[in-house]
């Protein structure tokens, strides 16, 4: 189950995003919002990082205008990686080397097709393990040492 959630930046991305899902014959829930009014990124984006720390969901899609709002909101949640990417290659490595569990866009800053393009390498690409496991096991001590 993928959650998606975006803020009125990002609204049409989200969109186009949550028929491509359907297209694949992907299970995902539209967490938010159902139209254009505007919103404060930060709503949107803990619903959707809440989703997907709970387990409730596997991975998540947030879309802002810049997306880098919706990075900073989604971070601050335990077991959150979320990644904000803009072409197929930082797509990819996302999941490769980070197994970034929340996918970014920024709806101001790309094209709906190539928001698309990069949902689809996110999708398609494997997390490489090995020594990147290593890595975000020290990212996830980073949050135990704070509590
Ligand atoms: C909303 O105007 C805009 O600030 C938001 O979509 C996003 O870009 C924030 O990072």
């Amino acid at each position: 189950m993928i959650a998606v959630g975006s803020d009125h930046g990002g609204l049409e991305m989200k969109q186009a995003i949550c028929r491509l899902l359907q297209e694949r014959g992907l299970e995902f829930s539209d967490l938010g919002p159902a139209d254009d009014g505007s919103v404060d990124y930060p709503d949107f984006g803990v619903k959707v990082a809440t989703a997907v720390a709970s387990g409730a969901c596997e991975t998540g899609v947030l879309i802002c205008g810049t997306g880098i709002g919706m990075s900073i909101a989604a971070n601050k949640v335990d077991g959150i990686r979320a990644a904000l990417v803009h072409d197929s290659f930082t797509a990819q490595m996302a999941k490769e080397h980070n197994n970034a569990n929340v996918l970014v866009l920024g709806g101001r800053v790309l094209s709906i097709d190539l928001g698309c393009e990069l949902v689809r390498v996110w999708l398609d690409s494997t997390f490489e393990s090995g020594r990147h496991q290593q890595r975000l096991d020290k990212i996830h001590q980073i949050e135990a040492d704070r509590k």
